[in-house]
């Protein structure tokens, strides 16, 4: 059997973690054996672990490099799971099509855009080839509305790739972005 591809994307704090978080448990709960990845860059709450903003956390592999996946691969494992895509290598379109071609079940989580707006091509492209994809909102933290789709820099220093949560990034609806924006 051929396994299937769920990518959940969005923007900072939309809880896509959560929502990764929450299959991994389906999937224990069914007694599957499941696999969790991260890559080694996101240090933000401790070393070996996938954590949400609000501290749910499950342990997971730190790779640097997407093909360090199948060293993890045994015959067993029903369902590979993936936090935060856009810091992997595109290799990580290939390294999911093969596991799929095993049977395994590949979730992925991670955000569509950087904060300049430019697309993270990993996600982008596994997005284009999901069967499954989950966009999530987070709450707007300038209006309040469940509607935010951009995470926003508020000092807008250091590069792309830039490892934070709140004390660097807040979410923001597209009408909230654009009145910061004209203010800058
Ligand atoms: P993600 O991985 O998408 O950044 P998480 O799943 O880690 O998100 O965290 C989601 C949690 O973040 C929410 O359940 C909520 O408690 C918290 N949170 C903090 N700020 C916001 C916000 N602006 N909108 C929604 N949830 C927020
Ligand atoms: P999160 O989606 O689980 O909140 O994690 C996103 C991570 O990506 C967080 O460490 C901040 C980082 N990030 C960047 O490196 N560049 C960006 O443009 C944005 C928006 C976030
Ligand atoms: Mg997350
Ligand atoms: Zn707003």
């Amino acid at each position: 059997m051929v396994g299937k591809i769920t990518v959940i994307t969005g923007p900072m704090y939309s809880g896509k973690t959560t929502e990764l978080l929450s299959f991994v448990e389906i999937y224990n709960i069914g007694r599957k054996k499941t696999i969790v990845f991260k890559p080694s860059i996101d240090n933000r709450y401790g070393e070996d672990i996938v954590s949400t903003h609000t501290g749910f956390k499950v342990s997971a592999i730190r790779i640097s490099k997407s093909r360090e996946i199948l060293d993890y691969i045994r015959d067993s494992i029903d369902a590979v799971f993936v936090d935060e895509i856009q810091f992997f290598d595109l290799e990580l379109v290939d390294v999911v099509k093969e596991l799929v071609f095993k049977g395994i079940d590949v979730y992925c989580a991670g955000l569509d855009i950087s904060y300049l707006e430019n697309p993270f091509e990993t996600t982008a492209k596994l997005l284009a080839m999901a069967d499954e994809v989950i966009k999530k909102k987070a709450v707007c933290e300038k209006c309040g509305e469940h509607r935010a789709t951009y995470s926003y820099k508020i000092i807008p220093n250091g590069g792309e790739i830039d490892v934070g949560g709140k004390e660097k990034y807040i979410a923001l609806c597209r009408k909230c972005l654009s009145e910061i924006k004209k203010q800058e």
